[in-house]
Formats: structure tokens, sequence, C-alpha cells
């Protein structure tokens, strides 16, 4: 991508609302497969309101330790420049990336992260999970580890942290039935 316009900084309380979006917007497709995969009846009993669920999960998350999230920032033009003038430029948050750190087993955990799907593409959560990863080693952590869905939604963010070098893989299902 080019990066040149894309900053990464620690994340502010002011920086939730603007997370929240992203991430509603970016889980969208992962939901859309999850309902394909396990039908609308269980799908609609298991995610009722799965928006509000994902937002309050950063909210959360921002509440406890901001100082475990790390955004994105893209410069975007706040207006149009008029004639003669250069666009005024903005800082928007682009994606973002939350972590945790557990002293006790030496291990780092990639959480909950999500770019804007306008933003996707460019090596955004790359440079998130990069900055994770050296933060994690910078804490004195041994060990990384994530999370995530072996499905068709899940299948950038499951290459993406192959790419990182999440190589040591355990396979899991969830397995379901009516009664
Ligand atoms: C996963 C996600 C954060 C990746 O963000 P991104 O900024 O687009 O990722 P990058 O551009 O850094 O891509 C890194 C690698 O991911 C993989 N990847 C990214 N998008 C992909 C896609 N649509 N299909 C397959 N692989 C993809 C590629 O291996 C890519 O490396 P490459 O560009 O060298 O091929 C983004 O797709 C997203 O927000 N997904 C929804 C939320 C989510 O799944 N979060 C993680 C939950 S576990």
């Amino acid at each position: 991508m080019s990066r040149s316009d894309v900053t990464l900084r620690p994340a502010r309380a002011e920086d939730c609302a603007r997370c929240q979006a992203i991430a509603v917007a970016a889980w969208e497709p992962i939901h859309a497969e999850r309902r394909r995969l396990l039908g609308p009846a269980l799908y609609a009993h298991l995610h009722v309101d799965w928006r509000a669920a994902k937002a309050a999960q950063i909210a959360r998350a921002f509440e406890q330790h901001l100082d475990w999230i790390v955004v994105a920032c893209a410069a975007v033009p706040e207006q149009p420049g008029r004639a003669g003038l250069a666009a005024e430029q903005a800082e928007q948050v682009v994606g973002f990336v939350t972590f945790r750190l557990d002293r006790g087993q030496a291990m780092g955990t990639i959480g909950n992260n999500a770019v804007d799907p306008a933003w996707q593409g460019r090596g955004i959560a790359t440079a998130l999970y990069r900055h994770a990863l050296d933060r994690f080693r910078a804490e004195g952590m041994r060990f990384a580890c994530v999370g995530t869905g072996l499905d068709a939604g899940h299948a950038p963010a499951l290459a993406a942290y192959r790419k990182m070098g999440f190589t040591a893989e355990v396979p899991s299902v969830m397995l379901y039935q009516e009664l």
C-alpha cells in the first residue's frame, strides 16, 4: 500500500465511536456468511442484535484498557480546496487493533480488530498487527496468539494472520442441530 498517508497512534477515548462503526461495517460480510452457514432461524436465535453486541465489545475495550488499542489514521480532505487553496486535511481513523498482555503466561493476544471496508487491501491491518507484535516483544511477551474462524467470512483475517507469522494452528469447529 502507499502507507505514507496512514499513521498509527495509541487510541484516544474519542476514537471509540469511530472504531465501533468500523467494526460493525467490517463484520457485515462475516455475518452474511454466518447466516448462510447456520440458516436464518438459528442465525436469528444466536445473533439477535450483533451490531449492538459488537459495538459493546469495542466500548468495553475502550473503557477497560485504552492503552491496549492502537488506531490507524489517514489524512482525508476535510473540505474541497477552493481555487488556489489546498484542501484542508483532517485525520480519520480507518482501522484499529485491540490486544491484551498476559504477563503470567508471557502471552500477547490480538483481539477485536478491523479496517474500514473502504480502506481494506492496503496493508493497514498488516501495519497494525506488526505494531501489536512489536509491543508484545517490548513488553517481554514470549508468545503471541489470535483466534479467528475458518469460514469464508474470516478468510481475509486468517490469511493476514498467517502472513504475520501465526503459523502454529489448532483448528476448531462449532456444530449445531435443531432439537
Ligand atoms: C482482516 C482485516 C482486518 C484485514 O485488513 P486489511 O487492511 O485489508 O489487510 P491487509 O491489506 O494488511 O492484508 C494483509 C493480508 O491479508 C490477506 N487478505 C486481506 N484481504 C483479503 C481478502 N479479501 N481475501 C483474502 N485474503 C485477504 C492477504 O494475505 C493480505 O496480504 P497480501 O496483500 O500481501 O496478499 C479486514 O479484512 C477486516 O476488517 N475484516 C473484517 C473484520 C475481521 O475479520 N477482523 C478480524 C476478526 S478475527
